[in-house]
């Protein structure tokens, strides 16, 4: 069926300004990590991915390496690309990172100019688009210098293959010494994309106070921490879900047991709100201003219907913080 995306599109979706630059991104965006690759059903990413636009949700996330196999959700993206939101390119924010294995050899990871503009070109070519949006490096190098890391992002923005640059996972001072030094080049840093959940704090001991600083927006990404902060795993661990994955082991059935305890105590308190998990999940992330877009996943359409559907309710009684924290910080009896 060909696409066309719905009128009502920009509706019930809000954009939030990216730190202190002048883009904004929806307060949910689409990430093609899982699900999304040579494996996966390619109607399912595309009855997804058109869904997400429909509802607005203008920004779909991608790496080099993202798969299995590595570059095929970027390939599965083009063919999208192709056939659905040709139209819509300027109404998209398409972003992609290197920084992970990708290619053997010294040149296939990590942060050295050769690497990143060789694979950010190798990404423009499987998703057929000229420029990217976003450009990120995906993870810290200790062994190349920063300067070296940010100049090669400093020139895909000049080359013009990519509009806006960003960095993921990186510490607050490595935040900081990236943000000097492509202020430096004038090309600044529009984001950072760490993890953060529930079950995940890290951001909170210092790098938000960096990006607030440095007017670097935020995207946060696994905040349902894989499928765990939602209702996914609450009757046992079903056939098929990321927890039961053997070709990458992110997320194992023991994280899952471990934390168990919590997820029920987890999910009454959002029944309590009258959400679902995974709705309170996502709005405690967006609760933080310096949090620009909750990254999240999907498995299917209905899922990502249950997601957006936190937009209902973002607002937390400063009892239900306290109470989150103190689930949280307390044991994991059931
Ligand atoms: N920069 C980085 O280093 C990095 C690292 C990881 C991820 N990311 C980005 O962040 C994106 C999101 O990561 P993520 O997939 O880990 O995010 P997530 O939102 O924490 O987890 C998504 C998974 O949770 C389950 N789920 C989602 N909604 C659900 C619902 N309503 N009810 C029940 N289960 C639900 C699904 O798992 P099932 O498959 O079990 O259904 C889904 O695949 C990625 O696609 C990628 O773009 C970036």
């Amino acid at each position: 069926m060909p696409y066309n995306a719905s009128d009502t599109r920009y509706n019930n979706m809000t954009y939030k300004r990216t730190g202190r630059s002048g883009l904004k991104l929806p307060l949910i965006s689409l990430g093609f990590w899982y699900n999304f690759g040579g494996l996966d059903s390619f109607e399912n990413g595309r009855a997804m991915a058109r869904r997400a636009f429909d509802m607005g949700v203008t920004h779909f996330d991608l790496a080099n390496n993202y798969g299995p196999p590595p570059g095929s959700a970027e390939e599965n993206f083009g063919l999208l690309m192709r056939q659905d939101f040709r139209p819509y390119r300027d109404e998209l924010i398409i972003s992609t990172k290197a920084g992970y294995d990708m290619w053997p050899g010294p040149y296939g990871e990590w942060g050295s100019r050769k690497y990143l503009l060789a694979s950010l070109d190798q990404s423009l070519k499987r998703m057929g688009l000229d420029y990217v949006d976003i450009f990120y490096s995906h993870r810290p190098d200790p062994e190349t210098p920063m300067e070296e890391t940010m100049s090669a992002l400093d020139a895909a923005v000049r080359q013009g293959k990519a509009l806006y640059v960003g960095i993921s996972s990186y510490s607050p001072e490595q935040t900081q010494e990236a943000a000097q030094i492509l202020h430096q080049m004038g090309t600044p840093c529009l984001i950072h994309q760490p993890s953060y959940s529930m079950f995940n704090r890290w951001v909170e001991n210092g790098l938000l106070d960096v990006l607030d600083q440095e007017g670097i927006g935020a995207i946060a990404f696994s905040p349902l921490a894989q499928g765990q902060l939602t209702d996914r795993y609450l009757n046992g661990i079903p056939t098929g879900a990321r927890a039961t994955k053997t070709e990458r082991v992110w997320l194992t059935p023991e994280d899952v047991k471990r934390n168990l305890g919590k997820i029920q105590k987890l999910n009454d308190l959002a029944q309590n709100r009258g959400q679902k998990l995974s709705q309170m999940a996502i709005a405690w992330v967006l609760r933080k201003p310096q949090i620009t877009s909750a990254l999240i996943g999907a498995s299917s359409v209905s899922q990502l219907d249950d997601n957006l559907a936190a937009l209902n309710n973002l607002s937390f009684s400063q009892e239900e913080l306290d109470a989150i924290d103190a689930i949280l910080s307390g044991s994991n009896q059931k």
